[in-house]
């Protein structure tokens, strides 16, 4: 009997230590972002990058050596960050690339001229300001559609535009799709919000699995960055160990580049935190979501 019981022990004791080591793997491996700085001239691409995160993530990639096209819609600020950019980074050039994501055609994204990019951060995301949290009736048929384009649709032409004709002798480009916990969360007033992120996930899982079925692999690496709050204008979250600053999310999940999972959380806390919200009953966690949101209705 003992030692049925000790084999018990042995083995429930491997496992969890087995899932543990699994858990901290992403968080341990040093970055393999510099493996897509090719050149002296290499470029990255980040979408949604006068503000928030995507701000964050052009600091950070100019920081590490990457050259950037900045993406927005607004010519004007884009002008202003591209100034104070070449100011902060004298060694590294910028583009500005305006296009409404919430609108861009298929003609649109086939027609723009890029410099070859390395490194295409698929930032862009949210919804209408002050409309991000709202009754799902209460939105306009024509809103609607424009979050999914923005959240969804413009990720997926934008990726096929940037990926375009692979070669297995080409240099190695790294795709990372910004994608966010609601899509497991399944929160209230933001199901175009939730459904395209799980879509982004999806999209993300899928391309990294083709790029492994036609041998791209080597040099084509795909991740979806599971985020979870961020203090950025659209949560209207003030910074704190739980919704850090945009920088410090972008240079997590830059420091996950090369971890060998294709969906990831950037940060370990959350991580953490997520996993033990996992172990509430559906519903329950649903209350939890709802009664942390159901005051934004209408802000964000
Ligand atoms: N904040 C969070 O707590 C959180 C959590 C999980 C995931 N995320 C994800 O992180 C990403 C960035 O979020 P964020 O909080 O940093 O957002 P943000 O602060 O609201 O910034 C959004 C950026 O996207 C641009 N943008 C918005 N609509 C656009 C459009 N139609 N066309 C072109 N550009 C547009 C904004 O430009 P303007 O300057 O012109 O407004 C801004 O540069 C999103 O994918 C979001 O889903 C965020």
């Amino acid at each position: 009997m003992p030692s049925v019981l000790s084999l018990i022990g042995a083995v429930t004791v491997t496992t969890i230590s087995m899932r543990l080591i699994l858990f901290l793997q992403p968080y341990l491996k040093p970055s393999k972002l510099d493996r897509y700085l090719t050149e002296k001239d290499s470029w990255a691409l980040v979408t949604g990058a006068t503000d928030g995160l995507g701000l964050a993530f052009v600091q950070e990639l100019a920081h590490r050596g990457f050259n950037v096209v900045i993406h927005g819609r607004d010519p004007d600020k884009l002008n202003g960050i591209k100034t104070q950019l070449e100011k902060q980074y004298p060694g590294r050039r910028f583009q500005i690339l305006v296009l409404d994501a919430s609108t861009t055609t298929p003609q649109q994204i086939t027609s723009l001229s890029l410099p070859p990019i390395s490194v295409l951060i698929n930032n862009v995301g949210g919804g209408p300001p002050g409309r991000l949290w709202l009754r799902f009736h209460d939105r306009t048929v024509q809103e609607v559609a424009d979050m999914v384009t923005m959240n969804a649709t413009f990720t997926a032409m934008l990726t096929h535009r940037v990926l375009g004709d692979l070669q297995k002798t080409q240099p190695p480009r790294l795709v990372i799709n910004v994608g966010s916990v609601v899509s497991s969360l399944h929160a209230a007033w933001m199901e175009p919000y939730c459904g395209t992120k799980a879509f982004i996930e999806s999209f993300s899982e899928a391309l990294h699995v083709e790029m492994v079925a036609e041998g791209h692999d080597n040099n084509v690496e795909i991740m979806c960055l599971k985020a979870a709050s961020i203090s950025t204008k659209s949560s209207q979250l003030p910074p704190s160990f739980t919704a850090p600053t945009p920088r410090v999310m972008a240079k997590a999940g830059l420091d996950r580049v090369g971890s060998g999972r294709v969906t990831t959380g950037p940060l370990l806390r959350h991580e953490v935190m997520f996993a033990v919200m996992g172990m509430l009953p559906k519903a329950t966690l649903s209350k939890v979501i709802n009664s942390m949101n159901s005051f934004k209705i209408g802000r964000g």
